[in-house]
């Protein structure tokens, strides 16, 4: 059974990289990439790379979509975006080699009309004919109701289908009520949605027990280099991951989203899937290129991750 992701609001990440940056100072850039960004994007390329057939839907500017396409052709994922009149956003990133930090220029993105809202609809309809999984990743455009997530995990359920939902302020809190089948906040967006802060994995674990009510199978509180807290029924795993050198941590949450999903269609457990997410973030973080490792590296870092069960572990924070 095929997996679709939807990306409401994609991005080309345009990076350049400078030896370091001073704000209000002219700088002489060495490198420049332009990629193509976007959560559900991403999710797509890990899973399509781990031999996954995957449709990608949602908006794409109708005359920068050429580095889209050629990016999904290479993969092997299907193009179903729907697009729209303009450009899809540029999102810049600047390197600053020295310090090695990166400073992010975000911008809002193209406001899809009712018309687009519709088609794409339609077209997540026409994915239900056979994919059984969807992710829906990132940030709403312009001009998209908060409740969007919302209404497209009520119109899933109604076809038997299962969603993932990895997105942050009102558009989590309104998809969160409508019940998704996984959902995965990092600490921050739990914290938000919750308006308290979580600072003790105990805290993090109510908060995300407090979640399963809304007919959620699965929530996955991810806590960066602290790892990330995987809840379902009476289970809380807290799966730690072995000491790496990183490279990059963007792109880790999407990682380990993508691996979520294989988790569910290889039908693995609790543990064994805490085990693949935390090892697809770990390979996503120690490398700069983005790509899939070997698989043996894949089982590599899940032979080091360590899953304790949160009640019978004796040492908090
Ligand atoms: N510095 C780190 N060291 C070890 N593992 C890390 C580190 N940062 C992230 N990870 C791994 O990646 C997972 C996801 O990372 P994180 O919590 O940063 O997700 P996120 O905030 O959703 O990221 P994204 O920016 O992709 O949305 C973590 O649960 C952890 O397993
Ligand atoms: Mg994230």
């Amino acid at each position: 059974m095929k997996v679709a992701t939807v990306t409401l609001n994609p991005a080309i990440d345009q990076t350049v990289c400078v030896a370091a940056l001073v704000p209000g100072h002219v700088h002489r850039a060495h490198t420049m990439l332009f990629q193509a960004g976007g959560k559900g994007i991403n999710v797509a390329a890990f899973l399509a790379a781990s031999g996954c057939q995957v449709s990608a839907t949602g908006f794409l500017g109708r005359e920068n979509a050429t580095l889209f396409e050629r990016f999904f052709a290479e993969r092997g994922i299907v193009d179903a975006f729907v697009r729209l009149p303009g450009q899809t956003r540029i999102d810049i990133k600047i390197v600053d080699e020295e310090r090695r930090q990166t400073t992010d220029i975000n911008l809002p993105g193209l406001a899809p009309s009712e018309e687009a809202l519709t088609k794409l609809c339609q077209t997540i309809d026409e994915l239900a004919a056979d994919c059984r999984w969807f992710v829906l990743a990132g940030t709403l455009p312009p001009a998209v109701p908060a409740s969007f997530y919302a209404t497209l995990i009520a119109r899933l359920k109604a076809l038997g289908r299962l969603t993932v939902l990895d997105a942050s302020g009102e558009a989590l809190a309104q998809g969160i009520l409508a019940g998704p089948t996984l959902v995965k906040p990092n600490r921050a967006e739990l914290e938000q949605l919750t308006g308290q802060p979580l600072t003790t994995l105990t805290a993090v674990a109510q908060a995300a027990r407090s979640l399963l009510r809304h007919d959620i199978r699965r929530v996955v509180v991810s806590l960066g280099e602290q790892g990330a807290l995987f809840v379902e029924d009476e289970q809380v795993l807290h799966a730690v991951p072995p000491e790496v050198t990183v490279e990059s941590t963007v792109g880790a949450g999407d990682a380990m989203v993508a691996a979520l999903v294989l988790a569910e269609l290889r039908g693995l457990d609790l543990t064994a899937s805490a085990r693949l997410a935390t090892a697809y973030a770990l390979a996503r973080i120690t490398r700069l290129d983005g790509a899939l490792p070997p698989s043996s590296v894949l089982e590599h870092y899940s032979e080091r991750v360590q899953v304790y069960s949160l009640v019978a572990r004796p040492a908090e924070e």
